[in-house]
């Protein structure tokens, strides 16, 4: 159970309904992780829900990665005055808002929104933390299946998610053998804690934490998957 013990991995989205499980996953395997969010309240929240993981280190920080490029440089520095360099990074932020319309209805204003949320901030946390992790960490970043398949009625995620996942083969192409590996992990629904209260979650769609643990063996680095940069992980037995 302690295959990530001593390796410190920063999670942005961390307070998400996946990001808490992946976080959860990732202290039961023995890690010091830095827990991000732009809201207090919500850290509050994620620190009781994990209360009861007795493994692991969790540090939970107010930061706002979603900056421009000075705002970035500044973030970036305060971390790595704080921890130093990360043996992981794990993104999985974003923000559906209203964007769940047909794209002939999307506004100007909404388009710019959804962009901005599931776009522009995925690049500025890219930007801010893959210099923050060592030569031979890695970082994982997740984006839906829409990338690839039509979603009607959810256009406009899909093309940012088609987007988000030439921007992240992108990166890991230019850090090569140089930098740390970037990997891009597409999934299906996933069973978070919201839906499973709700009754609307499946019985073949992942836990937050099964990512967990496949992002676990992707940070070690020691499996055959770690040599690639794109993953799908679409549905349990499919
Ligand atoms: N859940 C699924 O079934 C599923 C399936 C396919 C793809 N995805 C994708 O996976 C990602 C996470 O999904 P989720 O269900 O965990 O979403 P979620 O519950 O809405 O959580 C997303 C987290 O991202 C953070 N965030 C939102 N906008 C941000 C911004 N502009 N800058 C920085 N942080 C921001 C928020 O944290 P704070 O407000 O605390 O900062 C929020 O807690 C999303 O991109 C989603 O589209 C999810």
């Amino acid at each position: 159970m302690n295959k990530l013990f001593g390796k410190t991995i920063v999670v942005a989205g961390a307070t998400g309904g996946i990001g808490e499980g992946v976080t959860k996953l990732l202290l039961q395997h023995g890690a010091k992780v830095v827990a991000l969010s732009r809201n207090e309240e919500k850290l509050e929240q994620l620190r009781a829900y994990l209360s009861g993981v007795d493994t692991g280190n969790l540090i939970t920080l107010k930061e706002n990665l979603d900056q421009d490029q000075a705002g970035s440089r500044e973030v970036s520095d305060r971390l790595k005055e704080q921890f130093g360099h990360f043996d992981g990074a794990i993104v999985t932020i974003g923000n559906w808002g209203a964007a769940n319309r047909s794209l002939i209805d999307v506004s100007d204003e909404l388009w710019e929104q959804a962009v901005q949320d599931n776009l522009t901030s995925h690049f500025r946390t890219l930007r801010t933390l893959v210099p923050l992790l060592k030569k031979d960490g890695a970082l994982i970043h997740l984006s839906g299946l829409s990338a690839d398949t039509p979603y009607p009625g959810a256009g406009i995620i899909g093309l940012t998610n088609a987007a988000k996942k030439s921007l992240v083969l992108t990166m890991a192409a230019e850090q090569g053998s140089i930098g740390p590996r970037i990997y891009e992990l597409m999934i299906g629904p996933i069973r978070t804690r919201e839906r499973v209260t709700r009754g609307i979650a499946r019985s073949n769609w992942y836990d937050p934490e099964d990512l967990g643990v496949f992002m676990s063996e992707l940070i070690q680095g020691d499996t055959e998957a770690s040599q690639k940069p794109l993953h799908y992980m679409v549905q349990r037995g499919g």
